[in-house]
């Protein structure tokens, strides 16, 4: 342990007690590979013993008056917010992402514990007129009982405080079984959350490397009524056949292949400064990242170069270093994956404009790199790269770019540049995607709904939609009134 990780808790946290193991799994930092710390191997008993702690919690918490968990809500956003830094060096320490990235994450992670402290006072029900006169209609909200969520390495904070403040928010009590890459953003948050005032059980973290049968476990129990979960379309899908059998409500977050489409009459500025936002955060390790960048043949050239020029301005290092805007990638078959993807295309046809190779500051770190005559049916555009790769593909009309755009099985994010305002309205209305993001290449919030169609998803997160999730409908028929 050092100075970044000795400073909150690396035991898992079940019914508000700090719980080691006698099995633990390793750390470690992608930049260098050290281990920087080891936390409990966690298995299915303690996944049980977690769930045995949300279900005994859920009543006290469910009945505590929505004003009184704002309360608890906004002190866990205050000390949050007050760690800012210690939280973003560990992020950066246990994920890779340049610092300033992890200080914006935790800005991202906490909005969500302060709109979600408000939004939980007005999970209102309906009074509904009546369809017979002996008889008053109405509905109230209620929460759905014991959550279960399996978060993402990619945004070790953000992606645990947008399901936890909204199952908080609406009476839930919740088990999260962190990416086991970055388990210790989750012992931080939930160490904060016990300091805030979250009463024993209300939230426990199981960490494990034994993702398979805790997943079992959480997707079994009868008791857990709902899973959220952020990650693969892969592990998704077998996630949602787990939970059949227990008719589980879902929120799935999955994969992406977001086109990002430039018409010839877009703002050439506007349009490198969307796509470098988009493709190049968190090193393309997003589910957002612009994956196809889908460019309309009369600019095609002059964005190219433009991109090329725009990308010889990032700088890879340690995102410890303050000049860092690309860090590694989280692991070797992360590399790998990027490394196939980039020598099949070139194997294609396509071409490299810019980097196109490991990078020589450490074994995850990959070259920002630009390839251009990438082609629909080329692995870059069918999968996600995951990685500091921006994919160029040429189109001729409007028709096309909305045909290539939309062929995939995927439809989370995807993004378009014009300056023709009717254009604007028929893409956003053709394109299969839960968001759109016009003249802009970042728009994830704490007030907008995130989440994806088609392969990509279930649910929504933030926003009124994201309190949703959490909440039952009860109808309530009063009759005899005479
Ligand atoms: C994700 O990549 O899963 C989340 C990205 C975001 O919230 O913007």
């Amino acid at each position: 342990m050092n100075a970044i990780t000795s400073k909150f808790p690396t035991a898992a946290l079940i019914d508000g007690t700090w719980v080691t193991a006698q099995k633990s799994f390793s750390v470690s930092d992608p930049a260098t590979g050290e281990e920087i710390a080891r936390v409990p191997d966690l298995g299915a008993d303690d996944a049980r013993r977690a769930i045995d702690a949300a279900a005994k919690a859920f009543p006290a918490w469910a009945a505590t008056p929505a004003k009184a968990r704002a309360q608890i809500l906004e002190r866990w956003f205050d000390l949050i917010t007050a760690e800012t830094e210690a939280l973003a060096q560990l992020m950066t320490a246990e994920q890779g992402k340049p610092l300033a990235e992890a200080r914006g994450e935790v800005a991202y992670g906490a909005s969500f514990i302060e709109w979600f402290a408000e939004e939980g006072k007005r999970a209102y029900g309906r009074t509904i007129p009546t369809t017979v006169a002996s008889r008053r209609y109405i509905t109230i909200k209620q929460p759905i009982g014991v959550v279960a969520a399996i978060t993402p390495w990619n945004f070790p904070i953000a992606m645990i405080t947008r399901k936890v403040a909204s199952a908080l928010a609406a009476g839930c009590t919740i088990v999260v079984k962190p990416s086991e890459e970055t388990p210790l953003c989750a012992l931080a948050v939930a160490k904060l959350a016990m300091d805030a005032g979250v009463p024993p059980g209300v939230f426990n973290v199981i960490t494990s490397a034994d993702a398979a049968s805790v997943g079992n476990v959480l997707t079994s129990d009868p008791r857990v009524r709902k899973l959220t979960f952020t990650g693969s379309t892969e592990i998704g899908r077998l996630l949602y056949r787990q939970c059949a059998d227990t008719i589980k409500k879902l929120t799935l977050e999955l994969g992406g292949n977001a086109p990002l489409i430039v018409f010839d009459d877009a703002d050439l500025k506007q349009a490198i400064a969307g796509t470098m936002a988009s493709k190049y955060r968190n090193a393309g390790q997003t589910c957002v990242c612009a994956n196809r960048i889908i460019v309309q043949a009369g600019i095609y050239e002059r964005f190219t170069a433009a991109l090329v020029d725009a990308v010889s301005s990032l700088h890879v290092a340690p995102g410890r270093d303050p000049r860092s805007t690309i860090g590694p990638l989280i692991n070797a078959d992360a590399a790998k994956k990027v490394e196939s993807l980039i020598s099949d295309a070139v194997s294609h046809g396509a071409k490299i404009r810019t980097g196109g190779a490991p990078d020589t500051q450490g074994a995850l770190f990959y070259q920002p790199t630009v390839v251009t005559e990438v082609t629909p049916d080329m692995k870059i555009a069918q999968e996600e790269i995951f990685g500091p790769v921006a994919s160029l593909i040429r189109f001729e009309t409007e028709a096309d770019a909305i045909r290539i755009a939309n062929d995939t099985p995927f439809g989370l994010a995807a993004y378009l540049f014009t300056q023709n305002i009717g254009r604007v309205w028929r893409v956003a209305e053709a394109l299969e995607s839960g968001m759109v993001g016009v003249n802009e290449g970042v728009f994830s919030n704490e007030v907008a709904p995130f989440g994806g169609v088609k392969q990509s998803g279930l649910g929504r997160e933030g926003a009124a939609e994201g309190l949703e999730e959490y909440l039952e409908t009860k109808f309530i028929c009063l009759g005899g009134i005479s």
